[in-house]
């Protein structure tokens, strides 16, 4: 596949307006992508657990342009707030798209978008932000080619193989991890050797069959800080060109990738620990060594790793952690052993979130057509 599989047949027929509404997940990487080169492709492959209660609602309007304009035509809504300050990012989105869906300047959009968790929850949005809105627009070149009657009747059908693949791909355009929020419930981007149909240029379901310890897992999310973040992913991935450990990283990603695949099939979480927890410090260990460094923990970041290796330690149960590029901690761990481990959670570590809020989530299988 290369990115020529993507471009789209010119459509004959006008569809008017239309409404389209589709829920996407977030997900949380395992094994991180960190670091990319042009056209957002990554320097390392990664593997994510797309994620179930963590989600973005997105209904896009679309009304024909009685003349296309120059420019792009739309507005965007946060539950019902006109967002001008999120319309450069999606500008963006829509530049880099265009080239493979050529009727985004027919018409103007309405965006409104929402989420299922707190807008400031320091949880980032654009992994299912990205991945709602192009499904949506991969729903209308969807109808705009089956009801095409110049194309044949093969070319009319899409199947849903490619409508995944080329929502992942122009998600991807977004954002990085949003390629891997399209389905579910492992997620791999990034050519891997080992790994049969991955691609850097958008996600595929992990391939091999999954041991059963690693189905149902859950991620409780514990909020640390619910402030912006301090790093954007784009300052954060710009970190690792000229990095002195950037070589060794990327390397590093790939061996885990390989490791993490094998331990997945046979179930061994021990080894999922300890890839998953040290994915997660070498992350935040490639901030703090850049320049400009960065130390994005806080404090109490670190009270719950110690509380989490002490009880782990105490009882030999399977919980371990992982965090994203900012204070939060999501704490991973098996259906077989979520009694005890989450009231562990409730009684020691929820003491430590901000305003005591935290986050019930677990693997989900992927965004859902709504309307
Ligand atoms: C730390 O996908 O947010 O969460 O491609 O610039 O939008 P952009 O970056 P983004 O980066 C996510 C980084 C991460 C690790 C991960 O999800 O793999």
């Amino acid at each position: 596949m290369t990115e020529s599989n993507f471009f789209s047949k010119s459509y004959s027929k006008e569809i008017p307006d239309g409404k389209i509404t589709w829920q996407s997940p977030s997900n949380i990487a395992l094994v991180k992508y960190w670091g990319k080169k042009k056209n957002q492709i990554p320097e390392n492959p990664s593997i994510s657990f797309t994620l179930d209660a963590c989600r973005t609602t997105t209904t896009l309007e679309f009304n024909r342009l009685s003349s296309p304009g120059n420019d792009f035509s739309f507005e965007i809504y946060l539950d019902d707030e006109i967002k001008e300050d999120f319309k450069p990012k999606i500008k963006t989105f829509f530049q880099r798209i265009e080239a493979y869906l050529p009727f985004l300047k027919d018409y103007h959009f309405t965006i409104r978008t929402s989420n299922s968790f707190p807008h400031s929850s320091g949880i980032a949005s654009s992994a299912s932000g990205m991945s709602a809105l192009a499904l949506c627009l991969m729903s209308i070149e969807k109808e705009l080619i089956n009801s095409d009657v110049a194309l044949s009747a093969v070319e009319r059908s899409m199947d849903e193989n490619y409508f995944n693949q080329k929502a992942s791909f122009l998600s991807r355009l977004g954002s990085g991890s949003a390629c891997r929020s399209i389905e579910g419930d492992l997620i791999v981007w990034g050519k891997h050797d080992k790994i049969i149909g991955s691609s850097d240029l958008f996600g595929v379901k992990f391939p091999d069959k999954v041991h059963d310890d690693f189905k149902n897992f859950h991620d409780t999310i514990l909020l640390v800080d619910k402030g912006e973040k301090q790093v954007s992913s784009t300052v954060g991935h710009n970190l690792m060109y000229g990095h002195p450990y950037a070589d060794d990283r990327f390397k590093q990603a790939n061996d885990n990738l390989a490791k993490l695949s094998e331990i997945l099939q046979n179930g061994d979480l021990k080894g999922f620990i300890e890839i998953v927890e040290s994915e997660a410090l070498t992350l935040h260990a490639m901030m703090m060594t850049s320049l400009p460094y960065f130390i994005l923990m806080k404090p109490n970041t670190l009270e719950i790793i110690n509380k989490i290796w002490a009880f782990r330690k105490e009882t030999g149960l399977n919980v371990c952690f992982t965090l994203d590029a900012g204070a939060n901690v999501h704490v991973l761990y098996p259906d077989k052993e979520s009694d005890t481990i989450y009231e562990f959670i409730k009684s020691e570590l929820v003491a430590y979130c901000q305003n005591g809020h935290y986050i019930c989530d677990r693997i989900g299988f992927g965004a859902k057509r709504l309307m």
